[in-house]
Formats: C-alpha cells, structure tokens, sequence
C-alpha cells in the first residue's frame, strides 16, 4: 500500500465490498487523500485562492467539492467544466477560465456568467472578450494572456505545451502589442501573464526559466495603462507514478517565489494531477488469463476506454491485486477487453498468482482517468465512488445501455 499522505488507502475488504455491491470496474477516491493533496499546495501558497484547480484532471462533482471546501480556486477550459464548477459551489470570483483554445461562443457564455480571470491565447479570443465584456455581470472583465515561452520542458512529446511549436498561447514578441490593446480596450482590466509548460514533469527549473521570461515582459509593461498584478505558472508538476516519492509543490514555490522578491506581483498555480492522481483507484475484474508464446496476459474487465493512459501515453501505473501479493517474473501483460491489440492497462508485471475472477487495483488513477473515459465499443463509463473513512457511497452510477444511445433516434 502507498505510503503518501495524498495517495488513497482503502482497505483491501472495502474494495471486495464495493465489487460485490457496485461491480467492476469502478473509480474509487479517497476523500482524506484528494484533502492531503492539496493541503501539499495550500501549505507554501499560502493563500489558497491563489491555487486554481485544474478541473480537466478530475471533474467529478463529489472532488470538486472536496477540494471547494478547502477554500482553493478552479481553472476551467470549456463551458462544460465551467457548469460543473458552479454546480460543485466554487463562486464566481474563484474561477478562472483558462488559456486553451476557446470559441467565440465559448467566451461570451464565460463572460455572461460571470468569471474572476479569463485568459485568452489567441487573436480571435482577444477580439471575442473585448466585444463581449461591457457583458460582464459587474461591467468589468480581469483578463490574462497566454504566452508560449518556447520552452522544452522534458515532458512526454503529447503533453509538451509551451514549446515554439505549440499552438497554444502567444509567442512572446506579439504579447506587448495585445497587451495594450487589452488595456485601451472599454470594461477590460488586463492583470494576468499565464504559462503552462506542459504535463507530468519531473524538474522544476524549465519554470524558472519561463518565469525569467515572464518577469521581462512584466518589466517591459511596465509603463502600460494597466501593470501586469500576476503571473499564473500553470499547472504540470508530476507524479512519479513508477515510486512513492514525488516532485514536491514546496519547492517549486519556494523557488518561484524567490525570483519575484521585491517585483509587485503575485503568482497562481494551476496543479491537476499532483493534486488527485494518488487519491483514485480503478479497481477491475479478472475476466481470464491467456499464454501467448509463453508470456503471459490477464484479460480484465477494464480496458482503454475506462483508463487510457496506458495506450496513449505508454504510462506504467502500479497494478496490484487486491488480496495476494505480486509474484513471479515481471512479464505478464494486463490488457482490457475491447477490440483493440492496443488496449493495454500495463506491461511487465509481477502478477502470477492472478486467476480469474479475482479483484487487481490500478492504482494513481485520480488525474485523467474518469475524464477521458469514452463509450467506444459501446461500453457503458464506469461508476465513480468516494471514499471517507470506513464509509463509501456512489458519486456516478456507473452509466446504464439506455444511456449510450440516449437522443438518438431509429429510423
Ligand atoms: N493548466 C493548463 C492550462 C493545462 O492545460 C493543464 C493541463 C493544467 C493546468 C494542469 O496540468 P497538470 O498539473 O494536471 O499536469 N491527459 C494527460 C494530461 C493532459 C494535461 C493537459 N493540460 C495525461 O493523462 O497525462
């Protein structure tokens, strides 16, 4: 069992409960571990409004909640989890509509509903938010811009963002020009510089590089109409899903903090997976075992359409099977039921003593698990459950056939 404070611990008995009761496969969170995970920010930020949870990680309504409770803030990329933000109890003043693409449309629902930051990236976002935001419901629009760094930040290639390549944000040339439009422009505040470098990242000096950055075009803005107030560094701290030791959210903004001492702004955080990917499980059933040229496979009832990381990415998340131990030589191949070669949830593992119809937890699934569950194959998402104490209950019923075909119509 991990050890983390902010990684989930649910008793093996209460997993074989939940299986029994809700079947597999199902989510499971731990309440206290999802608070420990972000107590690790609240503690060095300080102010915990300073801390906007990126919802993408984990959108459910329970963990939005949870982490609503501890009085942090919540970073939204579309009108989708923007509705899910309100509806978890975050106000207004405490959600920032975040710097990935946007539509016009998207925009003006954000500003219609009224948002604390809303940070453009592109051209077209800028005019949309000028046109749109005498609309806001207090006549006023605090504004932020995206600028791509042009940083490598040693991420895997799908979730490097802030690399001159990227398409996300403004290459920081054009970011003074659009700066100033912002703030000549009528019920716009422009107040915020915001980066993402990218996601899963282990070192944290490519941040202070793209800090070095951001605090020179501070410096250039400085006689604006509007000074820059704050410098949002995104989210993007990893988790070592291969140990039990992760980069520490302490040291990034101990560090972060000490190159701005004496500069009048303040920093934002935008952390999503070092805050929930410990405190979730998948917990799934063995259909059967399968040799194939003498190396082994278990074939579960989860696949890549509940977890993805693994067929995308290649991401090795610890498997272990909830009672018994892991034995024997590390080749055995967990793979998921669907149609696909690709559908994998691990490789090289220890699990020899599994037989089927037994119980493996895939544990570390808190961050981009639920949320890019697909219906592919028709396969019905599975149940989310949260987890407090020596008590569960279902947030997500796991979705029903009627579902899949909900809207649709024979003809
Ligand atoms: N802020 C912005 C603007 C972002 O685009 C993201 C993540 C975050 C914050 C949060 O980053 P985090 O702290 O979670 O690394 N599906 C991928 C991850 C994609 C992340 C996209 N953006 C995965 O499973 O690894």
């Amino acid at each position: 069992m991990n050890t983390l404070p902010h990684a989930a611990r649910i008793p093996p008995d209460m997993l074989s409960e939940i299986a029994d009761r809700v079947g597999t496969p199902a989510y499971v969170y731990d309440a206290r571990a999802l608070e420990a995970g972000i107590g690790r920010w609240i503690g060095p930020v300080g102010d915990p409004a300073r801390i906007s949870f990126a919802a993408k990680a984990n959108t459910n309504l329970a963990v939005l909640s949870v982490l609503e409770r501890a009085g942090i803030g919540i970073e939204v990329a579309t009108p989708g989890e923007l509705g899910r933000a309100r509806a978890a109890g975050f106000p207004a003043d405490r959600i920032v509509f975040g710097g990935v693409p946007k539509s016009r449309e998207a925009i003006r629902e954000g500003i219609h509903g009224g948002v604390g930051l809303i940070v453009l990236q592109s051209g077209h976002e800028v005019a949309a938010a000028i046109e749109h935001a005498c609309e806001s419901p207090g006549g006023e629009l605090a504004a932020g811009l995206r600028v791509r760094p042009g940083i490598r930040a040693g991420a895997h290639p799908s979730l490097e963002t802030g690399r001159a390549d990227a398409k996300f944000g403004l290459a920081p040339e054009e970011v003074p020009a659009v700066w100033r439009q912002l703030a000549a422009a009528e019920c716009v505040v422009p107040r915020t510089l915001a980066f993402h470098l990218g996601s899963g990242l282990e070192q944290i000096d490519p941040y202070e590089q793209a800090l070095d950055l951001m605090l020179s075009l501070v410096h250039s803005l400085s006689d604006a109409d509007a000074p820059v107030l704050e410098l949002d560094v995104g989210g993007g701290l990893g988790v070592d899903y291969a140990s039990e030791s992760d980069p520490d959210p302490a040291a990034l903004v101990r560090l972060l903090e000490s190159r701005i001492t004496g500069i009048p702004v303040k920093l934002r955080f935008e952390p999503g997976r070092s805050v929930v990917a410990r405190a979730g499980v998948l917990l799934t059933r063995v259909l059967y075992r399968r040799e194939r040229n003498g190396s082994p496979a278990l074939v579960c009832d989860a696949g890549y359409t509940d977890f993805a990381r693994n067929a995308l990415y290649g991401a090795e998340h610890a498997i272990v099977p909830v009672h018994g131990e892991l034995s024997g030589d590390p080749n055995v191949e967990v793979l998921g039921p669907t149609c696909e070669s690709g559908d994998r949830l691990g490789t090289g593992r220890r699990l020899h003593g599994v037989r089927p119809g037994d119980l493996l937890v895939l544990r570390d699934a808190g961050a981009y698990g639920f949320v890019m569950a697909s219906n592919y194959n028709s396969r019905p998402r599975p149940p989310e459950l949260l987890v407090r104490g020596d008590a569960w209950r279902v947030v997500r019923p796991r979705e029903s056939l009627e579902d899949l075909w909900r809207g649709e119509v024979a003809s």
